[in-house]
């Protein structure tokens, strides 16, 4: 049984042997491993549930195209088998071999973006990525790459202009001279069946579709964890001691995006990151939502079969990938089948998985005839935040402005995404006018019992929900 990782920190290959380790356990975060070591104690604690950025490091691999591709993440919500195969960049290793700040660092001197400091390796890692992307000086961009970074004493002004500066002078830097290296020592660490067993844990790593199944029926109540950004919360805030795990990292058949002519398939282990890149031409509305997604370093891990297993009734994806007609693809040894996603999740976090099935993907059918798409997502704050309601409306209208199909789904108003199916009888049919969504309002109204909890009351969820058809509207007018 190999019960051990392999991964690059400080430029060096790290192998941790579970089975020989006093200190560290297969469920240690990145984050504890780290603040462990005598010399990475740049990264921070702040909330140990991926809200505060302070931990960020930047997990680095290789690409389809043998280049290095750098990610930040949290890395309180990361286990350590997860670097397996990976090249992990902490704020120590981010200046110039001659000792002199990198580019980013220099930024943030110069635009002075640190006051008390224990957000300021975080926001570095963050913008390092930044750096080290492809993507384009903008300040979407850049705020899009901070929103997972909270800082409480500088302000967001000087930190933005700090990247926007670093961005400019963008050029090769020490990383991209040891990159070919890097690679190589990446190529040595191989992609192989690893199993951790010590005294209290179980930790499987296969690296197919089929070997997951069988250790998933010769242990049924392992885990399986994607992204583990769910997960690692029971880990991180409930201290629970989680048994048995399987970590779908390493199967690639998983981690596929696949473009047909007439739809898009998505292994369940793709990213929001990923998915939000791969929709943008074909599901607006997808997009939409993976934009609000979390911060940009939960959606480098969360994944779309998390999303969708964890059937929360405020999960963002389910209510917009139900608009888009959305199947999931299951799979079990012995059989494979494929159900719509609103059938798919059928009562508070509950699904329709049997025993042994798992989410191998899902197929997003491009929509071929005039329909219109749209997400909502109201929440407290625009970015890095649950939805308190959220909703996905699909329409299709014939040239008389008669609607000849319409979907409305609400997510946070019922204990499971929800079709508003009496307002959706009502509206089909009619003709697509203000007067035809006013008369539905009531219909709506009295078709959910919203709950009241810590994120709203039940009334303004009732009427939160009403409004967004009526925005739905309001925007198709002037259309
Ligand atoms: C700070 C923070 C912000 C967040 N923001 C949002 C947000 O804005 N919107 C939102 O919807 N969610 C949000 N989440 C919740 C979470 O990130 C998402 O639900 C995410 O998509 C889960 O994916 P994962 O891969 O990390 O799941 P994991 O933690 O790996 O797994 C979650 C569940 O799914 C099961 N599972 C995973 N893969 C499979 C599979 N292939 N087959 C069967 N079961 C499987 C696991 O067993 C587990 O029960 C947030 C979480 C955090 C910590
Ligand atoms: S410690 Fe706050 S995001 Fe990790
Ligand atoms: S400088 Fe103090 S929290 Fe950001």
């Amino acid at each position: 049984m190999n019960s051990c990782i392999s991964f690059i920190l400080d430029q060096k290959i790290i192998q941790i042997d579970f089975s020989k380790e006093l200190k560290l356990t297969p469920t240690t975060t990145v984050l504890n491993y780290l603040r462990s070591l005598p010399n990475h104690k740049g990264v921070k604690e702040g909330c140990a549930e991926g809200d505060c950025g302070a931990c960020t490091v930047v997990i680095a691999e290789r690409d389809g195209k043998n280049k290095i591709h750098y990610r930040a993440v949290n890395s309180c919500l990361i286990l350590l088998p997860k670097l397996h195969g990976k090249w992990l960049i902490t704020v120590e290793n981010i200046k110039n071999s001659d000792g002199s700040l990198h580019p980013v660092q220099q930024a943030m001197v110069e635009y002075h973006g640190s006051q008390c400091g224990f957000c300021t390796s975080g926001f570095i890692m963050s913008m390092f990525a930044l750096y080290k992307s492809l993507l384009p000086n903008t300040r979407t961009v850049i705020e899009d790459a901070l929103t997972g970074n909270l800082c409480r004493c500088t302000g967001y002004q000087p930190i933005i202009e700090a990247a926007e500066y670093a961005l400019q002078k963008r050029k090769p830097d020490h990383f991209s001279q040891i990159e070919k290296e890097i690679i190589s020592n990446l190529k040595r660490i191989v992609r192989e069946s690893i199993k951790i067993k010590t005294e209290r844990q179980k930790y499987f790593m296969p690296v197919t579709v089929t070997e997951l199944l069988n250790i998933k029926n010769q242990n049924p109540d392992s885990i399986i964890i994607n992204g583990a950004t769910d997960i690692a919360l029971r880990i991180t805030k409930k201290h629970e001691p989680i048994p048995s795990i399987i970590d779908t990292l390493q199967i690639e058949e998983l981690h596929v995006i696949r473009k047909s002519p007439d739809h898009l398939y998505c292994g369940s282990a793709v990213t929001l990151n990923q998915l939000k890149d791969v929709s943008k031409d074909w599901f607006p509305a997808i997009y939409e939502a993976c934009s609000v997604f979390g911060s940009k370093q939960i959606r480098e891990m969360a994944t779309i079969g998390g999303n969708l297993a964890t059937a929360s009734p405020i999960g963002d994806l389910p209510p917009v990938l139900a608009a888009y007609n959305t199947e999931v693809v299951i799979v079990s040894a012995n059989d494979a089948r494929m159900i719509p996603v609103d059938q798919f999740i059928c009562g508070y976090r509950r699904t329709s998985l049997k025993n042994g099935e798992i989410i191998k993907g899902i197929k997003i059918p491009k929509p071929v005839n005039e329909s219109i798409i749209k997400f909502y997502k109201v929440s407290k704050r625009k970015d890095l935040d649950i939805s308190t309601v959220s909703a996905a409306f699909r329409l299709t209208l014939d040239k008389n402005r008669k609607i000849n199909e319409i979907k409305i789904i609400f997510g946070g108003m019922a204990e499971m995404i929800k079709h508003a199916e009496k307002t959706e009888k009502f509206l089909l049919g009619k003709i697509w006018t203000r007067e035809t969504i006013e008369q539905a309002m009531p219909i709506l109204r009295s078709e959910f019992t919203p709950i009241s909890d810590a994120r709203s009351g039940k009334e303004f969820r009732s009427i939160a929900a009403r409004n967004l058809l009526m925005k739905f509207y309001d925007e198709l007018a002037d259309t």
